[in-house]
């Protein structure tokens, strides 16, 4: 998910890279990710290029998918201060609040777009950690939107798909657009 807010940039000691990120309408955002097998270095890795890719594009949550890994990990982080990340390997919503609200959603793979989704207020996740240990995290508010949205690039889905064929057809040829131009300069 994307968001304005100003970061610093975090240290976790593992030499970090930023990652190229899938913008839509790119297929491979289609991707179905498959479970990760084993929290090895290989992952920590991953999951620490996700952090700085996160900060350095001012998101406020990124899947795998985005950074074109089809594995099920996702790094979030919805503090202020840009210091609390969260990491979420294989994660599971085991409960969702059927209290539902819509709220503006944006993603750093449709840059400049933002618009109204329904989700749950609420949610319980279950996930490991990048050092391999089993949490469960009650979520609220920004916390359970992110979560959702970045659950749903895990199967393939990005936030557009929620709205009408209409705006996501304008938003489509809207990106497309940018990036025949970006190609270009
Ligand atoms: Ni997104």
């Amino acid at each position: 998910m994307e968001d304005n807010r100003r970061h610093p940039t975090c240290h976790t000691g593992i030499p970090m890279a930023v990652l190229p990120i899938l913008v839509y309408p790119d297929p491979r955002l289609q991707t179905v990710a498959k479970p990760v097998t084993a929290v090895d270095a290989r992952v920590r890795q991953l999951v620490a290029d996700m952090r700085e890719t996160m900060y350095e594009s001012q998101g406020i949550g990124l899947a795998a998918t985005q950074v074109n890994v089809h594995e099920r990990v996702i790094v979030i982080d919805v503090s202020e201060k840009r210091d609390s990340p969260i990491t979420l390997i294989n994660p599971e919503i085991v409960w969702a609040s059927d209290e539902r609200r819509s709220g503006e959603e944006g993603c750093l793979s449709v840059p400049g777009i933002y618009d109204g989704v329904e989700r749950s207020v609420a949610v319980k996740v279950r996930a490991l950690d990048e050092n391999g240990q089993e949490h469960t995290l009650e979520a609220q508010d920004l916390l359970a939107i992110c979560i959702q949205h970045e659950m749903d690039h895990l199967q393939g889905k990005v936030f557009v798909e929620y709205l009408s064929l209409f705006k996501r057809t304008r938003i489509k040829t809207k990106l497309m657009k940018a990036q025949r131009e970006t190609v270009r300069a």
